[in-house]
């Protein structure tokens, strides 16, 4: 069966990273920008492993320049999810990419990525919310000022607070001042671990920067008292399947550890983190499961509602949404 229609919360969708290629290489033309080496032959993104992904990643945002560009994207993006059924989305967004953490060139970018989100619910019903993510290998200091930002901005909208990036550069603990500075703003955290990194990474990152989701996670499965203390403190784990066998972290769908997780009571979710780069979408991240674990329409319900209940979001919003993840 078709997954496509059914109604899908996503927690951990990277902006840049869901650009279609053909969106960026529209924009290389009309801007003069050279992408060599972005793309392969088919048009498709181009990368050998996570380290060259990232570099690629950062190439292809070269062509995103000014808050015109993001308000495309936003649109193109949402509208793109809108089409997997999706009805709810968190994003991470940059101020690295927005601006370079200056917080007044920030507030120019979030307007047009908010008022794209905005007119793209009147159009397709999709609601979106962001979360303000730092990038680990531009390190601690530069983190600062993109916490900078999300304070400023933090409110019904920008109501997260977020690191991505490079998991083996440096270590959790050196970005404990900026994740203070984002919980003192009202924001709520996740952060990147336990991809890269092995459990200890999951284990750093609640510790030190105190985060109620885990972006990955997915290597506690390799200490079983780890996911017990997951699944008692009920840690959110936002699991992107398809983005860990795209690269190699396991090598199949069927290897990967996110029903082992379910099993032993940990909350996890799925979503596609960079879908145009992994070659997937929320659709076929559900087929795929369907297929490796034999999950139904109700396992898929459980997963939404878990994510719903752990999403960013108001009371009033989460609420307004729940009743379109009831079975029809
Ligand atoms: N992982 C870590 N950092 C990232 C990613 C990712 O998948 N996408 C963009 N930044
Ligand atoms: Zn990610």
């Amino acid at each position: 069966m078709s997954f496509q229609s059914l109604p899908k919360v996503e927690l951990h969708l990277h902006l840049e990273g869901a650009a279609p290629p053909a969106f960026i290489r529209g924009l290389a033309q009309e801007k003069s920008v050279d992408l060599s080496g972005v793309f392969n032959e088919d048009g498709t993104y181009a990368f050998r492993d996570f380290v060259h992904f990232l570099s690629v990643y950062e190439a292809a945002t070269q062509v995103l320049t000014g808050p015109e560009a993001f308000a495309r994207l936003t649109h193109a993006v949402l509208e793109e999810s809108a089409a997997q059924g999706v009805i709810y989305t968190e994003a991470f967004l940059s101020p690295d990419f927005c601006g370079g953490g200056d917080v007044a060139a920030w507030r120019e970018y979030l307007h047009a990525i908010q008022e794209a989100a905005e007119a793209t619910e009147r159009d397709s019903g999709i609601v979106m919310r962001g979360i303000v993510t730092c990038i680990r290998h531009f390190g601690p200091d530069q983190a600062k000022r993109v916490a900078l930002c999300a304070a400023e901005t933090a409110g019904d909208w920008v109501t997260g607070f977020g690191i991505a990036g490079d998991e083996m550069k440096g270590k959790p603990g050196d970005f404990a001042y900026s994740f203070d500075m984002a919980r003192e703003a009202g924001l709520r955290l996740t952060a990147h671990a336990g991809e890269w990194g092995g459990p200890a990474s999951v284990r750093d990152a609640i510790r030190d920067l105190r985060v109620e989701r885990i972006g990955h996670g997915v290597r506690a499965i390799e200490d079983p008292v780890l996911v017990e203390d997951l699944a008692e403190r009920g840690i959110v784990l936002e699991v992107c399947p398809g983005s860990n066998v795209a690269l190699g972290v396991y090598p199949r769908f069927d290897k990967h550890p996110i029903a082992r997780l379910r099993d032993a009571g940990v909350k996890v979710t799925v979503s596609t983190d960079d879908p145009p780069f992994f070659h997937t979408t929320m659709t076929r991240e559900y087929e795929e499961l369907a297929r490796a674990f034999g999950w139904e329409d109700e396992d898929f319900r459980a997963l939404n509602l878990t994510a719903l209940d752990a999403a960013f979001c108001d009371a009033d919003t989460r609420d307004r949404l729940k009743p379109k993840l009831e079975p029809t």
